[in-house]
């Protein structure tokens, strides 16, 4: 709770030191939004996004807070080490992901604040344009890449979301952030809704099953541009690991200190 106080104060202290050092412009080509002053901000830290994100993160911690404790109590009950924990996580997926997602419907599973900003970061520095997003959730990293691609000017975010009413909240967040035009949210499993994404591939989120992100990064690899960024929120399935790990597969991949323990992978195609 503390941290994430403490990130959203950090968001909401980088707004107003933007606005310390104001940039006037009337360039009216240039995307981002401006303030009652005509100031142009970018997009995340104003207007509707900055406060849908405000909210939504204050929701997912309500609405997860039981799940984290109680996992965090058989955790401690058991005395297991993370890698047995994951490795039970593991194994529950390859009986049957679908029902492991059901029985999270009403949860978040969301990225921080922190990452979230370093996925809008990154698809600015990249200039995406064309995102793909494996889990939506209830659309909280998709609100953070949809701002990066209005601010690059637009684009189209794919993502994807097994649960029915997660999609609905998702696409309505997207809409109340203003960002709805540019994203296409599609209901089902990743492995048959992302089969056409329409085009090439500037930046992969694989945020799903775990036990999905080597199939999921193998139904798209035809898809990434050279140069295109992976990034496995929660990557711990060894065989994903192992395949970005291995330069002769076309990847350099190494553990992203974001985050630190959640398993976030930073990967980019070098072919
Ligand atoms: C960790 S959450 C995603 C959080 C989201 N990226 C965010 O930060 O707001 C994982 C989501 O992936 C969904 N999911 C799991 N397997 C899936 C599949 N095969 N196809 C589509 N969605 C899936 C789950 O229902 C769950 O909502």
């Amino acid at each position: 709770m503390t941290r994430l106080n403490n990130n959203l104060s950090q968001l909401r202290n980088d707004a107003s030191a933007c606005s310390l050092y104001p940039v006037r412009t009337d360039q009216s080509s240039l995307s981002g939004c401006r303030d009652r002053e005509g100031i142009l901000m970018n997009t995340l830290s104003t207007g509707r996004v900055a406060q849908s994100l405000d909210k939504l993160h204050q929701d997912a911690e309500a609405a997860d807070r039981d799940y984290r404790a109680e996992l965090m109590a058989t955790i401690e009950a058991s005395g297991a080490t993370l890698e047995q924990v994951i490795g039970e996580k593991l194994a529950e997926e390859r009986a049957d992901y679908r029902a492991t997602y059901r029985d999270r419907a009403d949860n978040f599973l969301a990225v921080s604040p922190a990452y979230g900003r370093f996925l809008y970061m990154l698809a600015r520095a990249c200039k995406a344009t064309r995102i793909v997003e494996f889990g939506t959730s209830m659309g909280i990293s998709t609100i953070y890449l949809a701002a990066a691609l209005r601010d690059n000017g637009g684009g189209r975010l794919i993502g994807t979301e097994l649960e029915p009413a997660k999609v609905a909240r998702a696409r309505a967040n997207l809409d109340a952030a203003g960002l709805a035009d540019l994203t296409d949210i599609r209901e089902g499993d990743a492995l048959e809704t992302l089969r056409d994404v329409g085009g090439e591939v500037d930046l992969l989120l694989i945020d799903g099953a775990f036990t999905l992100y080597l199939p999921v990064l193998k139904l798209l690899e035809p898809r990434l541009k050279p140069g295109a960024v992976v990034l496995g929120e929660n990557a711990f399935e060894p065989g994903y690991l192992d395949h970005v790990r291995n330069p002769a597969n076309g990847y350099l991949s190494q553990p992203l200190p974001v985050d630190e323990g959640r398993g976030n992978e930073f990967t980019v195609r070098t072919l």
